[in-house]
């Protein structure tokens, strides 16, 4: 099963990836327990409908924006009734005869514009209206404020684990959060997506919402114990990160003020590290003025930047990660790996070479205790 009526700019446009039977599987599996002959099942952005294949007696919908989508996903399912519209314009239970007291479930992979991957974003024009209340610059976010609008009462979706990591975006979702809480989350890397493996992986969760008015915050976001494929959990609280360290943007406060000034690159996340600079010796727009009482933990970025082989995808939406007291330990090791790297820096360190030790294993070990069993 794939997008395969789609051109390029299309797929592009319309978030058109197809999701891979074994996650389509592994969802039903999650929402198994919660579906019954009473309960309706539906995928709002339905593809071909892989995602209402296997929903057992339940009471199946589908709805996809895409006209030859929808007909190919009527030829493969006669079970599910099928709506050819875009679900995220007047949205309510009524538009898919889904009646208010009736227990429904939401499943599938809306499309999301992924701003961490290298999809060109010039075609990126999607021009369909969007209902004010959940309207977003991500397509996403917008699916997920369609289900709290829905009321549904349980969620199986797809989606960026950047929404719920990182801060703005979590902020984003202030009304779903408020009515859901995560209660399972599978990374996935983008890599499983055939078209997206091209490009830096970034990770996807297929997480398990359900309604509760508690909902969630951020701190409980960094308590969660995302799961891996493995059985291995991954928690944002494990770690620290080097934002307690740096600036990680430049400043209108600190400018280049005599020609010994430092500077290095804007730091976003990791995977944007992947792609950009470090030290960089000129200023201009994007570069931070390196604050030299912290030029050690710019160091550390640096070095960092060059062992990124060592992290599972999972990290590519985290700060940089640090264990300082660690750090402290291994900092030669650190500095003499920059100074190879860019000579340049050379004189701002008092490196003593009595102290001569062999750079590569210190690193090693400092990785290999900083990320333990997720050391790849
Ligand atoms: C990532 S694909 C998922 C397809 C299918 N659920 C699967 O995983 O195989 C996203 C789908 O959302 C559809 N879509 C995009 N915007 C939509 C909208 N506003 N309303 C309904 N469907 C939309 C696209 O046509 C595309 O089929």
């Amino acid at each position: 099963m794939s997008q395969a009526h789609l051109a390029y700019e299309n797929r592009v446009n319309l978030g058109s990836y197809y999701t891979p039977t074994k996650i389509v599987d592994i969802a039903w599996k999650m929402i198994a327990p919660y579906a019954d002959s009473q309960t309706t099942v539906i995928d709002s952005a339905c593809g071909y409908g892989d995602f209402l294949r296997n929903c057992g007696q339940s009471i199946t919908i589908g709805c996809d924006i895409d006209e030859t989508a929808i007909d190919v996903a009527k030829k493969n399912n006669n079970k599910v009734r099928f709506f050819q519209i875009n679900a995220l314009r007047e949205v309510s239970r009524a538009k898919f005869g889904v009646p208010q007291q009736s227990n429904l479930i939401v499943v599938g992979n809306p499309p999301y514009n992924d701003k961490t991957s290298l999809i060109r974003h010039s075609i990126k024009d999607v021009d369909f209206e969007i209902d004010e209340d959940i309207a977003s610059r991500d397509l996403g976010i917008s699916f997920l404020r369609s289900y709290n609008k829905l009321e549904a009462d349980l969620i199986c979706v797809l989606h960026p684990l950047s929404y719920l990591i990182k801060p703005t975006n979590f902020r984003l979702l202030k009304e779903f959060t408020a009515n859901y809480r995560l209660i399972n989350a599978l990374l996935i890397s983008s890599c499983e997506f055939p078209e997206s493996a091209k490009h830096t992986p970034f990770p996807i969760v297929l997480a398990l919402y359900q309604r509760d008015m508690q909902g969630m915050d951020y701190s409980f976001i960094r308590s969660f114990p995302f799961r891996r494929e493995d059985g291995l959990h991954f928690c944002l609280r494990d770690f620290d990160y080097i934002t307690g360290y740096i600036r990680k943007y430049p400043s209108k406060k600190h400018q280049p003020i005599h020609n010994d000034s430092l500077f290095f690159w804007t730091m976003r996340d990791i995977n944007a590290l992947k792609r950009n600079r470090t030290f960089v010796e000129s200023y201009r727009a994007h570069t931070i003025v390196i604050d030299k009482e912290n030029l050690d933990y710019y160091v550390y970025v640096d070095v960092f930047k060059r062992n990124l082989h060592r992290l599972p995808f999972y990290f590519g939406n985290c700060d940089v990660l640090i264990d300082d007291e660690l750090f402290q330990q291994y900092k030669l090791s650190f500095i003499r790996d920059t100074v190879r790297h860019h000579p340049y820096l050379e004189k701002h360190f008092q490196t003593d070479p009595m102290e001569e030790q062999q750079t590569a294993s210190g690193l090693d070990v400092y990785f290999k205790l900083l990320l333990g069993e997720h050391h790849v």
